[in-house]
Protein backbone atom coordinates (compact mmCIF):
# COMPACT_ATOMS: atom_id res chain seq x y z
CA UNK A 1 0.00 0.00 0.00
CA UNK A 2 2.79 2.25 1.17
CA UNK A 3 4.90 1.55 -2.04
CA UNK A 4 1.74 2.42 -3.97
CA UNK A 5 1.31 5.73 -2.88
CA UNK A 6 4.97 6.76 -3.21
CA UNK A 7 4.58 5.46 -6.70
CA UNK A 8 1.38 8.00 -7.32
CA UNK A 9 2.93 10.49 -5.52
CA UNK A 10 6.22 10.56 -7.64
CA UNK A 11 3.96 10.27 -10.97
CA UNK A 12 1.59 13.06 -9.52
CA UNK A 13 5.01 15.34 -8.85
CA UNK A 14 6.32 14.16 -12.92
CA UNK A 15 3.46 14.81 -14.03
CA UNK A 16 3.26 18.46 -12.51
CA UNK A 17 6.72 18.74 -13.55
CA UNK A 18 5.83 18.12 -16.86
CA UNK A 19 3.42 20.17 -17.52
CA UNK A 20 5.60 22.94 -15.91
CA UNK A 21 9.11 22.57 -17.58
CA UNK A 22 9.19 23.97 -20.91
CA UNK A 23 11.87 24.25 -23.77
CA UNK A 24 13.39 27.31 -24.56
CA UNK A 25 15.43 27.44 -27.42
CA UNK A 26 17.94 29.79 -27.79
CA UNK A 27 19.68 31.71 -30.99
CA UNK A 28 23.34 32.81 -30.39
CA UNK A 29 26.72 33.34 -31.64
CA UNK A 30 28.84 32.40 -28.70
CA UNK A 31 30.85 30.07 -30.07
CA UNK A 32 34.40 30.89 -29.09
CA UNK A 33 35.93 29.63 -25.85
CA UNK A 34 35.19 32.85 -23.55
CA UNK A 35 31.36 33.36 -25.04
CA UNK A 36 30.73 29.56 -24.78
CA UNK A 37 31.78 29.47 -21.28
CA UNK A 38 30.11 31.94 -20.65
CA UNK A 39 26.39 30.88 -22.39
CA UNK A 40 26.66 27.58 -20.47
CA UNK A 41 25.85 29.43 -17.57
CA UNK A 42 23.06 30.41 -18.65
CA UNK A 43 21.91 26.84 -19.78
CA UNK A 44 22.72 25.16 -16.45
CA UNK A 45 20.52 27.89 -14.94
CA UNK A 46 17.52 27.25 -17.32
CA UNK A 47 17.95 23.54 -16.31
CA UNK A 48 18.00 23.85 -12.76
CA UNK A 49 14.75 25.57 -13.06
CA UNK A 50 13.35 22.45 -14.74
CA UNK A 51 13.24 23.97 -18.11
CA UNK A 52 15.21 22.20 -21.09
CA UNK A 53 17.68 24.44 -23.36
CA UNK A 54 18.29 23.84 -27.19
CA UNK A 55 21.05 25.41 -28.15
CA UNK A 56 20.96 27.09 -31.42
CA UNK A 57 24.71 28.23 -31.71
CA UNK A 58 25.53 29.92 -35.32
CA UNK A 59 29.25 30.60 -35.40
CA UNK A 60 30.73 33.93 -36.57
CA UNK A 61 31.97 37.12 -34.75
CA UNK A 62 29.53 39.99 -34.98
CA UNK A 63 26.25 37.50 -35.96
CA UNK A 64 25.73 38.23 -39.73
CA UNK A 65 25.60 34.42 -40.31
CA UNK A 66 23.22 34.06 -37.57
CA UNK A 67 20.44 36.88 -38.44
CA UNK A 68 20.85 35.05 -42.01
CA UNK A 69 19.64 31.87 -40.53
CA UNK A 70 17.32 33.61 -38.17
CA UNK A 71 15.63 35.37 -40.69
CA UNK A 72 14.74 31.92 -42.82
CA UNK A 73 13.41 30.59 -39.47
CA UNK A 74 11.14 32.95 -38.56
CA UNK A 75 9.69 33.77 -41.96
CA UNK A 76 8.73 29.98 -42.34
CA UNK A 77 6.88 30.10 -38.86
CA UNK A 78 9.01 28.72 -36.56
CA UNK A 79 10.84 31.11 -34.58
CA UNK A 80 13.45 30.23 -31.60
CA UNK A 81 12.03 31.12 -28.13
CA UNK A 82 14.84 33.87 -27.86
CA UNK A 83 17.64 35.16 -30.26
CA UNK A 84 20.91 37.47 -29.57
CA UNK A 85 19.49 40.77 -31.19
CA UNK A 86 20.84 44.07 -30.71
CA UNK A 87 20.27 47.70 -31.28
CA UNK A 88 18.17 48.55 -34.02
CA UNK A 89 17.03 45.55 -35.03
CA UNK A 90 15.18 44.79 -32.18
CA UNK A 91 12.96 47.66 -33.62
CA UNK A 92 12.94 45.77 -36.90
CA UNK A 93 11.62 42.39 -35.78
CA UNK A 94 9.28 44.74 -33.34
CA UNK A 95 7.37 46.19 -36.55
CA UNK A 96 7.02 42.68 -38.05
CA UNK A 97 5.24 41.84 -35.48
CA UNK A 98 7.05 38.70 -34.42
CA UNK A 99 8.62 39.20 -30.67
CA UNK A 100 6.07 38.96 -27.69
CA UNK A 101 5.48 41.37 -25.23
CA UNK A 102 7.50 41.06 -21.39
CA UNK A 103 5.75 43.70 -19.90
CA UNK A 104 4.50 41.24 -16.79
CA UNK A 105 8.16 40.30 -16.00
CA UNK A 106 9.75 43.25 -16.48
CA UNK A 107 7.17 44.71 -14.23
CA UNK A 108 7.57 42.09 -11.58
CA UNK A 109 11.33 42.26 -11.69
CA UNK A 110 12.14 46.34 -11.72
CA UNK A 111 13.80 46.65 -14.84
CA UNK A 112 13.08 50.02 -15.07
CA UNK A 113 14.97 51.30 -12.41
CA UNK A 114 17.84 48.93 -12.63
CA UNK A 115 18.68 49.32 -15.96
CA UNK A 116 20.56 52.40 -17.64
CA UNK A 117 18.61 54.41 -20.14
CA UNK A 118 20.42 53.35 -23.06
CA UNK A 119 19.65 49.74 -22.21
CA UNK A 120 15.84 50.48 -21.90
CA UNK A 121 15.22 52.51 -24.32
CA UNK A 122 16.66 49.90 -26.74
CA UNK A 123 15.04 47.25 -25.46
CA UNK A 124 11.72 48.42 -25.99
CA UNK A 125 9.23 47.92 -28.67
CA UNK A 126 6.68 50.52 -28.41
CA UNK A 127 6.92 51.48 -24.58
CA UNK A 128 7.15 47.53 -24.39
CA UNK A 129 9.73 45.50 -23.36
CA UNK A 130 10.11 42.58 -26.07
CA UNK A 131 14.50 42.28 -25.40
CA UNK A 132 16.38 41.36 -22.21
CA UNK A 133 19.96 42.67 -22.25
CA UNK A 134 22.44 40.63 -20.92
CA UNK A 135 25.34 43.23 -20.51
CA UNK A 136 27.23 46.07 -21.56
CA UNK A 137 30.68 45.67 -23.91
CA UNK A 138 32.76 48.11 -24.02
CA UNK A 139 34.23 48.45 -28.23
CA UNK A 140 36.93 50.33 -27.70
CA UNK A 141 39.74 48.82 -26.13
CA UNK A 142 43.27 48.07 -26.79
CA UNK A 143 44.32 44.44 -25.58
CA UNK A 144 47.89 44.96 -25.24
CA UNK A 145 51.23 41.95 -24.30
CA UNK A 146 53.39 44.00 -22.02
CA UNK A 147 56.23 41.27 -22.71
CA UNK A 148 56.08 42.44 -26.60
CA UNK A 149 55.99 45.85 -26.03
CA UNK A 150 59.04 45.91 -23.64
CA UNK A 151 61.10 43.44 -26.16
CA UNK A 152 60.68 46.07 -28.55
CA UNK A 153 61.18 49.03 -26.14
CA UNK A 154 57.73 50.75 -27.18
CA UNK A 155 55.48 52.20 -24.71
CA UNK A 156 51.91 51.72 -24.32
CA UNK A 157 50.15 54.14 -26.66
CA UNK A 158 47.44 56.57 -25.64
CA UNK A 159 46.96 58.60 -28.63
CA UNK A 160 47.07 57.52 -32.37
CA UNK A 161 50.87 59.41 -32.82
CA UNK A 162 51.70 57.23 -29.49
CA UNK A 163 50.10 54.33 -31.70
CA UNK A 164 51.79 54.73 -34.88
CA UNK A 165 55.35 55.75 -32.59
CA UNK A 166 55.23 52.18 -31.03
CA UNK A 167 53.91 49.91 -34.56
CA UNK A 168 57.05 51.47 -35.82
CA UNK A 169 58.91 50.13 -33.02
CA UNK A 170 57.64 46.65 -32.64
CA UNK A 171 57.59 46.42 -36.58
CA UNK A 172 61.36 47.20 -36.34
CA UNK A 173 61.82 44.22 -33.51
CA UNK A 174 60.07 41.52 -35.40
CA UNK A 175 56.54 41.09 -34.13
CA UNK A 176 53.43 42.12 -35.12
CA UNK A 177 52.46 45.40 -34.16
CA UNK A 178 48.32 45.10 -35.00
CA UNK A 179 46.46 41.96 -34.59
CA UNK A 180 43.20 41.99 -37.05
CA UNK A 181 41.14 39.93 -38.63
CA UNK A 182 40.41 41.22 -41.52
CA UNK A 183 36.41 40.12 -41.54
CA UNK A 184 33.71 43.25 -42.72
CA UNK A 185 33.03 43.90 -39.10
CA UNK A 186 36.39 43.87 -37.54
CA UNK A 187 37.63 46.46 -40.34
CA UNK A 188 34.76 48.60 -38.83
CA UNK A 189 35.00 48.11 -35.33
CA UNK A 190 39.08 49.22 -36.39
CA UNK A 191 37.18 52.06 -38.03
CA UNK A 192 34.97 53.36 -35.51
CA UNK A 193 37.68 53.14 -33.28
CA UNK A 194 39.84 55.57 -35.26
CA UNK A 195 36.85 57.71 -36.19
CA UNK A 196 35.80 58.20 -32.19
CA UNK A 197 40.01 59.18 -31.76
CA UNK A 198 39.60 61.66 -34.56
CA UNK A 199 36.36 63.12 -34.56
CA UNK A 200 35.70 62.78 -31.33
CA UNK A 201 32.32 61.74 -29.77
CA UNK A 202 29.90 64.73 -30.53
CA UNK A 203 30.88 64.32 -34.53
CA UNK A 204 30.96 60.71 -33.99
CA UNK A 205 27.23 60.77 -32.70
CA UNK A 206 26.29 63.68 -35.72
CA UNK A 207 27.90 60.82 -38.31
CA UNK A 208 26.82 57.96 -37.30
CA UNK A 209 23.43 58.24 -35.20
CA UNK A 210 22.16 61.27 -36.94
CA UNK A 211 23.51 60.95 -40.06
CA UNK A 212 24.89 64.28 -40.97
CA UNK A 213 26.03 63.67 -44.60
CA UNK A 214 28.34 67.38 -43.82
CA UNK A 215 30.09 65.44 -41.08
CA UNK A 216 30.31 62.20 -43.12
CA UNK A 217 31.51 63.73 -46.01
CA UNK A 218 33.89 66.27 -44.62
CA UNK A 219 37.34 66.96 -44.31
CA UNK A 220 37.66 65.50 -40.28
CA UNK A 221 36.20 62.19 -42.11
CA UNK A 222 38.74 62.35 -44.63
CA UNK A 223 41.57 62.45 -41.69
CA UNK A 224 39.83 59.31 -40.39
CA UNK A 225 39.94 57.22 -43.75
CA UNK A 226 43.67 58.27 -43.79
CA UNK A 227 44.48 57.44 -40.22
CA UNK A 228 42.33 53.89 -40.68
CA UNK A 229 44.60 53.45 -43.87
CA UNK A 230 47.68 53.93 -41.94
CA UNK A 231 46.89 51.06 -39.80
CA UNK A 232 47.20 48.30 -42.93
CA UNK A 233 50.87 48.93 -42.48
CA UNK A 234 51.10 47.25 -39.34
CA UNK A 235 48.57 43.95 -39.77
CA UNK A 236 50.23 40.96 -41.15
CA UNK A 237 49.18 39.19 -44.31
CA UNK A 238 47.03 36.64 -42.79
CA UNK A 239 44.82 39.08 -41.77
CA UNK A 240 42.14 38.87 -44.11
CA UNK A 241 39.10 36.53 -42.94
CA UNK A 242 40.38 35.50 -39.58
CA UNK A 243 38.16 35.15 -37.13
CA UNK A 244 38.53 37.07 -33.77
CA UNK A 245 39.49 35.25 -31.17
CA UNK A 246 42.30 33.61 -33.72
CA UNK A 247 42.99 37.13 -33.30
CA UNK A 248 42.96 37.43 -30.06
CA UNK A 249 45.18 34.62 -29.46
CA UNK A 250 48.44 35.92 -31.12
CA UNK A 251 48.29 38.51 -28.30
CA UNK A 252 48.06 36.60 -25.96
CA UNK A 253 50.85 33.70 -27.17
CA UNK A 254 53.13 37.12 -28.15
CA UNK A 255 53.11 37.11 -31.74
CA UNK A 256 51.60 40.17 -32.14
CA UNK A 257 51.64 43.42 -29.80
CA UNK A 258 48.08 44.99 -29.79
CA UNK A 259 44.34 44.00 -30.68
CA UNK A 260 41.36 46.98 -30.91
CA UNK A 261 38.45 44.88 -30.22
CA UNK A 262 35.75 45.15 -27.36
CA UNK A 263 35.86 43.29 -24.69
CA UNK A 264 34.42 40.00 -25.71
CA UNK A 265 38.37 39.68 -26.22
CA UNK A 266 38.60 39.54 -22.70
CA UNK A 267 36.64 36.74 -22.30
CA UNK A 268 39.53 34.95 -24.36
CA UNK A 269 42.24 36.04 -21.89
CA UNK A 270 40.56 35.29 -18.88
CA UNK A 271 39.49 31.70 -20.55
CA UNK A 272 43.36 31.35 -21.73
CA UNK A 273 44.33 31.94 -17.50
CA UNK A 274 45.53 35.22 -18.35
CA UNK A 275 45.81 38.05 -16.04
CA UNK A 276 44.82 41.16 -16.65
CA UNK A 277 47.58 43.95 -15.08
CA UNK A 278 49.89 41.11 -15.64
CA UNK A 279 49.68 39.36 -18.77
CA UNK A 280 47.59 41.34 -20.44
CA UNK A 281 46.87 45.24 -20.19
CA UNK A 282 43.37 46.52 -21.30
CA UNK A 283 43.75 50.08 -22.21
CA UNK A 284 41.42 52.75 -23.90
CA UNK A 285 41.74 52.54 -27.81
CA UNK A 286 44.54 55.28 -28.63
CA UNK A 287 43.07 58.73 -28.51
CA UNK A 288 39.59 57.75 -26.96
CA UNK A 289 40.52 58.26 -23.40
CA UNK A 290 37.34 58.61 -21.54
CA UNK A 291 34.83 57.55 -23.78
CA UNK A 292 32.88 55.01 -24.21
CA UNK A 293 31.88 53.08 -27.54
CA UNK A 294 28.85 50.56 -26.36
CA UNK A 295 27.36 47.12 -27.19
CA UNK A 296 24.60 46.05 -25.39
CA UNK A 297 24.14 42.20 -25.59
CA UNK A 298 20.95 41.22 -25.76
CA UNK A 299 17.79 38.44 -26.47
CA UNK A 300 14.94 39.72 -28.07
CA UNK A 301 11.88 37.04 -27.02
CA UNK A 302 9.51 35.76 -30.23
CA UNK A 303 5.31 35.14 -30.10
CA UNK A 304 4.95 31.14 -29.38
CA UNK A 305 1.65 29.28 -28.98
CA UNK A 306 2.76 26.60 -26.70
CA UNK A 307 2.06 27.45 -23.08
CA UNK A 308 4.70 25.87 -21.26
CA UNK A 309 7.47 27.10 -24.00
CA UNK A 310 5.58 30.89 -22.75
CA UNK A 311 6.37 30.38 -19.43
CA UNK A 312 9.98 29.11 -19.87
CA UNK A 313 10.20 32.23 -21.94
CA UNK A 314 9.49 33.79 -18.75
CA UNK A 315 12.20 32.09 -16.77
CA UNK A 316 14.84 32.74 -18.97
CA UNK A 317 13.77 36.51 -19.43
CA UNK A 318 14.17 36.70 -15.56
CA UNK A 319 16.67 34.64 -15.10
CA UNK A 320 18.31 36.60 -17.55
CA UNK A 321 18.66 40.00 -15.18
CA UNK A 322 18.99 37.63 -11.73
CA UNK A 323 21.90 39.04 -9.84
CA UNK A 324 23.61 35.83 -9.74
CA UNK A 325 23.85 35.72 -12.98
CA UNK A 326 24.10 39.02 -13.95
CA UNK A 327 28.13 38.22 -11.86
CA UNK A 328 29.52 34.80 -13.38
CA UNK A 329 27.95 35.51 -17.08
CA UNK A 330 29.90 38.77 -17.48
CA UNK A 331 32.89 37.62 -15.62
CA UNK A 332 33.35 34.95 -17.86
CA UNK A 333 32.35 37.15 -20.63
CA UNK A 334 34.63 39.90 -20.20
CA UNK A 335 31.70 42.69 -20.25
CA UNK A 336 30.12 44.06 -17.29
CA UNK A 337 26.79 43.77 -15.86
CA UNK A 338 24.08 45.86 -17.56
CA UNK A 339 22.46 46.41 -13.60
CA UNK A 340 23.42 49.27 -12.17
CA UNK A 341 23.36 47.87 -8.93
CA UNK A 342 25.57 45.37 -8.66
CA UNK A 343 28.16 44.70 -6.26
CA UNK A 344 31.50 44.73 -8.67
CA UNK A 345 34.16 43.07 -5.91
CA UNK A 346 34.56 39.62 -7.93
CA UNK A 347 35.29 41.97 -10.56
CA UNK A 348 39.15 43.22 -12.03
CA UNK A 349 40.69 46.25 -12.81
CA UNK A 350 39.53 46.25 -16.62
CA UNK A 351 35.41 45.81 -15.64
CA UNK A 352 35.93 48.47 -12.95
CA UNK A 353 37.22 50.87 -15.37
CA UNK A 354 34.64 50.30 -17.66
CA UNK A 355 31.72 50.37 -15.10
CA UNK A 356 33.48 53.61 -13.96
CA UNK A 357 33.53 55.10 -18.07
CA UNK A 358 30.45 53.80 -18.59
CA UNK A 359 29.00 55.45 -15.75
CA UNK A 360 30.68 58.82 -15.76
CA UNK A 361 30.21 59.00 -19.51
CA UNK A 362 26.57 58.63 -19.57
CA UNK A 363 26.07 61.61 -17.06
CA UNK A 364 28.87 63.98 -19.08
CA UNK A 365 28.31 63.00 -22.52
CA UNK A 366 31.62 60.37 -24.23
CA UNK A 367 28.97 57.21 -24.40
CA UNK A 368 28.41 56.47 -27.82
CA UNK A 369 26.96 53.68 -29.80
CA UNK A 370 28.71 51.32 -31.88
CA UNK A 371 28.82 51.37 -35.34
CA UNK A 372 29.69 48.11 -36.44
CA UNK A 373 27.38 46.13 -33.32
CA UNK A 374 24.47 47.73 -34.98
CA UNK A 375 23.38 50.02 -31.91
CA UNK A 376 24.26 53.53 -33.84
CA UNK A 377 22.18 52.99 -36.47
CA UNK A 378 19.34 50.46 -38.27
CA UNK A 379 21.07 47.48 -40.28
CA UNK A 380 20.55 49.28 -43.64
CA UNK A 381 22.60 52.32 -42.96
CA UNK A 382 25.06 50.36 -40.97
CA UNK A 383 25.37 47.62 -44.09
CA UNK A 384 26.28 50.73 -46.41
CA UNK A 385 28.98 51.75 -44.21
CA UNK A 386 30.38 48.73 -43.24
CA UNK A 387 30.75 47.95 -47.62
CA UNK A 388 32.39 51.59 -47.90
CA UNK A 389 35.03 51.16 -45.16
CA UNK A 390 35.75 47.89 -45.99
CA UNK A 391 36.33 48.22 -49.33
CA UNK A 392 38.32 50.95 -48.44
CA UNK A 393 40.11 49.09 -46.58
CA UNK A 394 41.45 46.20 -48.63
CA UNK A 395 41.51 48.32 -51.84
CA UNK A 396 44.99 48.22 -53.80
CA UNK A 397 44.93 52.36 -54.09
CA UNK A 398 42.56 53.73 -51.84
CA UNK A 399 41.60 57.66 -51.71
CA UNK A 400 40.67 58.98 -48.71
CA UNK A 401 39.08 61.85 -49.53
CA UNK A 402 36.79 60.33 -52.45
CA UNK A 403 35.87 57.38 -49.70
CA UNK A 404 34.54 60.18 -47.47
CA UNK A 405 31.83 61.46 -50.11
CA UNK A 406 31.52 57.96 -50.96
CA UNK A 407 30.02 56.84 -47.26
CA UNK A 408 28.13 59.95 -47.23
CA UNK A 409 26.19 59.09 -50.54
CA UNK A 410 25.94 55.32 -49.32
CA UNK A 411 24.10 56.15 -46.03
CA UNK A 412 22.15 58.80 -47.49
CA UNK A 413 20.72 56.23 -50.02
CA UNK A 414 19.98 53.61 -47.23
CA UNK A 415 18.60 56.18 -44.73
C1 LIG B 1 29.37 40.68 -30.88
C2 LIG B 1 28.68 40.35 -29.60
C3 LIG B 1 29.67 40.08 -28.55
C4 LIG B 1 30.78 39.16 -29.00
C5 LIG B 1 31.23 39.43 -30.45
C6 LIG B 1 32.12 38.37 -31.05
O1 LIG B 1 28.45 40.96 -31.87
O2 LIG B 1 27.88 41.43 -29.21
O3 LIG B 1 29.01 39.57 -27.43
O4 LIG B 1 30.44 37.89 -28.77
O5 LIG B 1 30.16 39.63 -31.30
O6 LIG B 1 31.44 37.18 -31.28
Amino acid sequence: MKMKQTVTALMLALSSSVVLAGEVEVLHWWTSGGEAKSVSVLKGLMEEQGNSWKDFAIAGGGGESAMTVLKTRAVSGNPPSAAQIKGHDIQEWGKLGFLTDLSDVARAENWDSVLPEVATQTMKYEGDYVAVPVNVHRVNWLWVNPEVLKKSGAKVPTTLDEFFAAADKIKAAGFIPLAHGGQTWQDVTLFEAVALAVLGPEDYQKAFVDLDIDVLSGRKMTEVFVQFRRMRDYIDPNSRGRDWYSTTSMVIDGEAAMQIMGDWAKGEFAAAGKVPGKDYLCVAAPGTHGQFTYNIDSFAFFKLSDEANRQAQKDLAKTILDKDFQEIFNLNKGSIPVRLDMDMSKFDQCALDSMATFKATSKSGGLVPSVSQGLATTSYVQGAIFDVVSNFFHAKSPDPEKAASKLARAVKSAM
